[in-house]
C-alpha cells in the first residue's frame, strides 16, 4: 500500500454486488471460544484481518492449533476447558482492544502467568474498566498507571474467582465480554448490568457452546461451567461484518445513481442502530432473505441512491452502532440540514479519538461543517468540499469513512492508509473496482 491512498471522485453511482468480509466481533470469539473446547472447531468466513490475527497469535501462545484452510477457513483444535498453557513470551494484542480485553477475562482464572502487550494506541486505552471488575472476582493484574494500561501482568490466584453482580457505568460488549468469560470459572453465578444492551455475540455464541445464559433487560447472567458442559459446534460461520458494510451502505446513499448489493451480513438487532439511523435520514435502504445462522441474525441489504437529511440521537442507540459514528458524519455531511450526535464521549477512547480526529480531519474537506462537543458532534450538512490531504491518525474507521468522503466529494489524499488492514485489507482495492 503506498504510503499516502488518493481516492479520486466518483463520476457515476457505485453499482452491484459487495462481498463484504467476515464480522470481526464474532471472528475473534470464535478462535477464543473453540481454543477451550475439546473437539475441532472449523471456522468458515472468518475475517483475515490484522485485529483478528492478533487473537491468532494469542491463543497460539497459549497452545492452541490453529490451522488454515486457506485465508477465510480455519480448524482451531482447542486445548479443552482447563488446557490452555503458559505463554513463553509476552502476548501481543496488537491494535486490538477485543483480543486484550476479552482475553483479560478468560487468563484472569488460569493457573498460570500472562504478560500482555500491544500497539501504541492500545497502549494508550483504558484497562482499569476491565481490570476493576475482574479485581472484585479475585483476579491479580496489574499494570502501568495505577494498572490502567499495557503492559499488564495477569498472576493466577489461589482460590477460584469469585461470581458478583457488576453495574458496569458503562455500555461495552467489551468490559460484559470479560467478566462473562471470567464468570464460565468461575463459583457461583456472574451478572452484569449495563446502562444499555451492548452487542451480544459473546452471549449468542457461548450458548451455542453449551453454556447456560440468562438474559433479563439489561442484565445478563452467566453460570460457572460445570464438567463436560462445554461443548462446541463442529462449525462456526462468521456472517458479513456491518460495520464494514456501513461504508458501502452510506456510499450508496450519497453517490448518486448507486446501487448496490451486500450479501450476508449479520443483522443482530444489537448491531443494526446504522441502518436505523441511516433510514431515518431517508435512505432506501432494503433488508432481504433474513435467517438465523449459528444463533446470530443475518440478510442482504441493498442500497440505492437518495436524499438525506440531518438527525438527531444519543447515548440509548449508541451501543448498537458505537464503530459507525465516523461514517455516519460521512452522511450528515451530504444531508441536508444538522446532524446533532449526543452521548458519544466513548469514542474517545477508541483506537483514536475519534471526535477529535473527525472534527480535525473532515474538516479538512469541509471547512466550517463541524462543531466537536464534550461528548458529540453537531454536523452542518451540504457545506462547500475541498480536495485535501488527511489522516487516518492510525484508525482503519477514519481511513474508509475519509474515503468514502473523498470519493462522494472532491477527492482525497489519506495518510497512514494502512490502518485499514487492521478490519478491512481489501477495502481500497474494492472501491477502486466500484469507482
Ligand atoms: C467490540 C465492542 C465494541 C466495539 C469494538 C468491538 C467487541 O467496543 O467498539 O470495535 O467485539 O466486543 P466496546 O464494547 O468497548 O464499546
Amino acid at each position: 500500500m503506498p504510503e499516502i491512498q488518493t481516492v479520486e471522485p466518483t463520476r457515476n453511482g457505485w453499482r452491484g454486488a459487495v462481498e463484504i468480509p467476515g464480522d470481526k466481533s464474532i471472528s475473534h470469539r470464535s478462535v477464543m471460544f473453540a481454543g477451550v473446547a475439546n473437539t475441532p472447531v472449523h471456522i468458515r468466513n472468518f475475517l483475515h484481518a490484522a485485529d483478528c490475527l492478533s487473537t491468532v497469535g494469542v491463543m497460539r501462545a497459549l497452545g492452541v492449533n490453529i490451522e488454515f484452510r486457506n485465508e477465510n477457513e480455519l480448524i482451531v483444535t482447542g486445548r479443552g476447558f482447563h488446557g490452555l498453557t503458559e505463554p513463553l513470551t509476552v502476548l501481543d494484542a496488537g491494535n486490538s482492544g477485543t483480543t486484550l480485553r476479552l482475553m483479560m477475562g478468560l487468563l484472569a482464572p488460569q493457573p498460570f502467568l500472562s504478560v500482555f502487550a500491544g500497539d501504541s494506541s492500545l497502549t494508550r486505552r483504558p484497562m482499569g474498566r476491565v481490570r476493576q471488575p475482574l479485581s472484585q472476582m479475585g483476579a491479580r493484574i496489574f499494570g502501568r498507571s495505577g494498572n490502567n494500561n499495557l503492559p499488564l501482568t495477569i498472576v493466577p490466584t489461589e482460590e477460584k474467582l469469585h461470581g458478583i453482580h457488576y453495574e458496569s457505568p458503562v455500555a461495552s460488549a467489551q468490559v460484559k465480554s470479560a467478566i462473562l468469560l471470567a464468570g464460565l470459572y468461575a463459583d457461583a453465578p456472574t451478572t452484569v448490568t449495563e446502562p444499555y444492551v451492548s452487542r451480544d455475540h459473546t452471549e449468542q455464541m457461548l450458548t451455542g457452546f453449551g453454556v447456560h445464559i440468562e438474559r433479563t433487560g439489561t442484565s445478563v447472567t452467566v453460570f460457572p461451567v460445570e464438567d463436560g458442559g462445554y461443548c462446541a459446534p463442529d462449525m462456526i460461520t462468521v456472517p458479513g461484518d456491518i460495520s464494514s458494510a456501513a461504508y458501502f451502505l452510506v456510499a450508496g446513499s450519497i453517490i448518486e445513481g448507486s446501487r448496490l448489493l451486500l450479501r450476508n451480513i449479520g443483522v443482530n438487532p444489537t448491531r443494526t442502530g446504522i441502518l436505523d439511523v441511516l433510514t431515518e435520514m431517508g435512505a432506501q435502504i432494503s433488508v432481504q432473505n433474513e435467517h438465523m445462522s449459528g444463533g446470530e441474525r443475518v440478510a442482504d441489504l441493498a442500497v440505492e441512491a437518495a436524499s438525506l437529511h440531518g438527525v438527531s440521537f444519543g447515548a440509548e442507540i449508541m451501543p448498537r452502532l458505537i464503530d459507525e459514528i465516523p461514517i455516519i458524519a460521512v452522511a450528515a455531511l451530504f444531508a441536508e440540514g444538522d446532524t446533532v450526535i449526543t452521548g458519544a464521549g466513548e469514542l474517545r477512547v477508541k483506537e483514536t479519538d475519534r471526535l477529535h480526529a473527525i472534527a480535525t480531519e473532515f474538516q479538512k474537506l469541509a471547512p466550517g461543517s463541524i462543531e466537536e462537543r464534550e461528548d458529540g458532534l453537531i454536523i452542518h450538512g451540504k457545506p462547500e468540499m475541498q480536495r485535501a490531504q488527511v489522516s487516518s491518525c492510525g484508525d482503519h474507521r477514519m481511513a474508509m469513512s475519509l474515503a468514502v468522503l473523498g470519493a462522494s466529494a472532491n477527492g482525497v489524499l489519506i495518510e497512514e492508509p494502512d490502518s485499514v488492514n487492521i478490519s478491512y485489507p481489501t477495502f481500497f482495492s474494492e472501491i477502486e473496482r466500484l469507482s
